[in-house]
């Protein structure tokens, strides 16, 4: 089993947020959870470490209630990318295996692109590899350095870059596998010696060839997957491609997208062939999408949602924790969220399973049988029970349990007051 190292103490000046940048986050997951999630994906390590210095306790505490593979190790102060994985030697002190090195703030890496590279790794009985990637503009990049043979020989980072060097379009993407007995007497002797004035994590290649260390690049084809997250602008970009990704998935599956570029997915919804989702959907969190339903235009689906087949979420429905069973509809204008509803409900334009008590700050659920119909405008107040075949009457709240086939309705009853508008108009 191997280990990773994950960098994540730099700043992130340029977030300008008072959060730290690896918790930032693309569809509710943080950068840095992308990150540890993509190297769980493969199956090959057991243990990460995540090397924090600005917020560090902000950090730490997040990975500790979240990943329990996932270790933190401070650096603090940072001085540059090969003092931060210097960090974990005394921890691996004894450690005979691979080292995988990433950095915290790029989530779109995926898990079989680093099995790939670890395969690659082994396959060439590399003691060191590095990935690289082509841009057509490289700038601010490290740049992959090769001999006239190939042989990759060194990184050169942009700010230390000769005219010539700059030219270069193959650039370091920062992700390395490491045989670690061999190459961890390298962060011990890292100079500081460059434009930056750090220990740079890069020098490794160069003191590789020199320690006669078989040393390679592995070439990433699809560069957006080491899209790096420097700004806001950079976070909405990579939200994009993410989306892009899950969408083209679904495609692949049979799923109708009408418009991927207003359809949003998180990556962790599974849907069933032949579902059509309209456009301006919004999907957020872990949810489960059945056969044949419609979703949208306009629905907003926030995570817990189960849809079996056939269920239809119209536009400017909100759903939220709720397991719909098949053949119901909530067509329009509507928020479902703790319930259990069944299988040929109709629920009314309007309707609102009101589950959240703001005195007591407690959620609560709303249950729903086969069969019911709610009329439009209705409050159900959780915690509530409908049985199945129960109407609810429009414009109804309903405060307690209702029986089976039952009718409930709390309208006033209707006033028809005749020629009382031609009255106030003395016609
Ligand atoms: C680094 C590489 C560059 C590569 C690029 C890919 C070096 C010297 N350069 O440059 O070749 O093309 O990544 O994105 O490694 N960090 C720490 N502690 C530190 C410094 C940095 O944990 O003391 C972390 C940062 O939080 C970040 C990662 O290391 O997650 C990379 O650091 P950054 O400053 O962004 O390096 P780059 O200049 O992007
Ligand atoms: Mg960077």
């Amino acid at each position: 089993m191997l280990k990773s190292v994950i960098l994540a103490a730099g700043k992130g000046t340029r977030m300008k947020s008072e959060t730290p940048k690896v918790l930032h986050t693309i569809f509710d997951k943080t950068l840095v959870g992308y990150v540890i999630e993509a190297v769980n994906g493969t199956g090959l390590a057991d243990e990460n470490f995540v090397i924090v210095g600005h917020q560090a306790e902000r950090v730490e505490e997040y990975i500790k209630e979240n990943y329990s593979n996932a270790r933190t190790v401070l650096q603090s102060p940072q001085l540059g990318t090969g003092h931060a994985v210097s960090m974990v030697l005394p921890y691996l002190n004894d450690f005979d295996g691979e080292v995988v090195i990433l950095c915290g703030d790029t989530p779109l890496i995926t898990a079989d692109t680093l099995k790939e590279f670890v395969e690659y790794h082994k396959a060439n009985k590399s003691d060191l590899t590095v990935m690289s990637t082509i841009f057509e503009n490289p700038t601010n990049y490290g740049r992959i350095i090769r001999g006239d043979n190939g042989k990759v020989e060194g990184i050169v980072e942009e700010k230390d870059a000769t005219l010539e060097q700059k030219g270069i379009k193959e650039v370091n993407a920062g992700i390395y596998c490491l045989d670690w007995k061999k190459v961890k007497p390298a962060f011990s002797q890292l100079k500081t010696n460059n434009a930056q004035g750090e220990y740079y994590l890069t020098d490794i290649i160069k003191w590789g060839n020199e320690q006669g260390l078989n040393v390679n690049a592995y070439i990433l084809k699809d560069n957006s997957e080491i899209y790096g997250i420097n700004s806001k602008a950079n976070l909405a970009e990579a939200t994009k491609f993410l989306n892009r990704r899950t969408v083209n998935k679904h495609l692949a599956n049979g799923v109708t997208i009408i418009d991927p570029d207003s359809t949003w997915i998180s990556p962790e919804t599974e849907i069933e062939p032949d579902t059509i989702i309209y456009p301006s959907t919004y999907i957020e969190g872990n949810n489960k999408i059945g056969k044949n339903c419609k979703i949208g235009p306009f629905a907003h689906l926030r995570g817990g949602v189960i849809l079996d087949d056939e269920v239809k979420i119209g536009n400017f429905v909100e759903v939220k924790k709720a397991h719909i069973k098949s053949n119901t509809n909530a067509c329009h204008l509507t928020y479902i969220g703790d319930a259990e509803i069944g299988s040929h409900v109709n629920i009314g334009a309007g309707t609102i399973t009101a589950n959240y008590n703001p005195l007591t700050k407690e959620k609560s659920k709303t249950i729903i049988g086969n069969n019911v119909k709610i009329g439009s405008n209705s409050v159900l107040v959780a915690p509530v029970k409908v049985e199945e075949g129960a109407n609810v009457g429009a414009l109804s709240v309903i405060t307690k349990d209702l029986p089976s086939w039952a009718l409930a309705i709390t309208r006033a009853p209707l006033r028809v007051i005749e020629n009382w508008v031609s009255k106030k108009l003395n016609k």
